[in-house]
């Protein structure tokens, strides 16, 4: 069986139009813009008006990418939609998604990997392309990060932000395409970033509510240093694995949870700034939405090009590491969107 290549062939990003800046958690718990901005490079991010579910980020995201292609939803084959905040444990935000896309034809499922969602999900989707049995697949990431943030821990809560960003897969014939994945988990590592209740272990109860266990739990410094190790360690085995050296990297899309994260795997792989992609300064950390917020960026920035060879990684909690390489293959694109 000859294997096709998936292509990226579309992209949508949606972030909701409210903005909470620094200023304004300043007012809600013990913190300063200044150390906001300095430990972690955020100055404001977007969040929803509460009551606003995951899959309606994802469908607006999902619709942008539809809409530039001029794909219509009923030719969809697969829907994979990673995210950490489904509208509810089930079903599937997928499920809620393709009912309001009006995707007739698709099927889907969610994928839960944090921030290393979207990775995993675009290896899913990919897999399905290249074996021959889809010709569309629509990868979504999505995250409505304040609908499980605890508003008195000044030390998580001022770290994320809501979004999505989605993509079209298809196959092609040519150079262009997902190259190779490399994914890891670290299972021993699940605790140090987490939702403590609210899945069988320990169902929703008045206790768990009381605790405050259905929100965000970090060891920050922790998964700082580990997502420094990794985030780095991962760009470096999957373009050894390939045969690529990083000057030859065209851009480099790291998952923006902290910017000293990023700038540490920019330095230990020896890239220039100009070959990285920021908005964190804009978003926060939206989770499994961070790497196609990021593409969009760089669409916007006009520094993607057909061609150019795309590093993406991501490390999140689990512990999820995640390395994608594409050659990217070009996308129609609106910046006002
Ligand atoms: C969370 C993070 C920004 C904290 O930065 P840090 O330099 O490690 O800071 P520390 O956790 O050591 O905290 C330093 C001090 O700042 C305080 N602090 C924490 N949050 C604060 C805030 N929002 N405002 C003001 N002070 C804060 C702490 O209480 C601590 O005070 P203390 O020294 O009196 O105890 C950083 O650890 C981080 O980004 N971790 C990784 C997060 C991440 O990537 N998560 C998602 C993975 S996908």
């Amino acid at each position: 069986m000859s294997l096709k290549r998936a292509r990226i062939t579309a992209l949508g990003r949606y972030v909701p139009e409210r903005v909470m800046t620094n200023a304004d958690l300043e007012r809600i718990v013990d913190t300063s813009d200044e150390w906001i901005r300095t430990r972690t490079g955020i100055r404001e991010r977007h969040v929803v008006e509460p009551g606003t579910p995951c899959s309606e980020l994802a469908v607006r995201a999902a619709r942008m990418a539809l809409e530039l292609s001029g794909v219509s939803p009923d030719e969809i084959d697969l829907i994979i939609v990673a995210t950490v905040t489904p509208d509810m444990p089930f079903p599937s935000t997928a499920c809620l998604v393709q009912d309001k896309l009006k995707a007739t034809r698709a099927w889907g499922f969610d994928i839960s990997a944090a921030c290393s969602g979207f990775l995993y999900a675009l290896t899913q989707g990919a897999a399905f392309i290249q074996t021959g049995a889809h010709r569309k697949v629509l990868v979504i990431g999505a995250d409505v990060m304040t609908s499980i943030l605890d508003y008195k821990d000044r030390a998580t809560c001022v770290l994320f932000g809501d979004g999505a960003g989605a993509v079209l897969l298809e196959p092609g014939e040519g150079e262009d395409g997902i190259l190779d994945f490399l994914h890891e988990v670290d299972g021993s590592g699940g605790s140090f970033l987490h939702m403590p209740a609210g899945g069988s272990a320990r169902p929703a109860s008045h206790e768990t509510v009381d605790a405050r266990m259905h929100f965000v739990r970090q060891d920050g410094g922790h998964v700082f240093k580990y997502a420094v190790r990794k985030m780095a360690d991962v760009s470096r085995h999957i373009l050894d694995r390939t045969g690529f050296t990083a000057e030859q990297v065209d851009l480099f899309v790291a998952h923006q949870a902290n910017l000293r994260i990023i700038d540490a795997a920019k330095e230990r792989l020896g890239l220039p700034e100009a070959k990285v992609v920021k908005n964190i300064d804009r978003y926060g950390n939206t989770t499994a939405a961070t790497i196609p917020l990021a593409l969009a960026t760089a669409m916007d920035e006009k520094r993607l090009k057909p061609g150019d060879l795309v590093l993406m990684a991501s490390v999140g909690a689990g512990f999820t590491v995640g390395s994608v390489l594409v050659r990217w293959s070009g996308v129609p694109w609106s910046a006002s969107s």
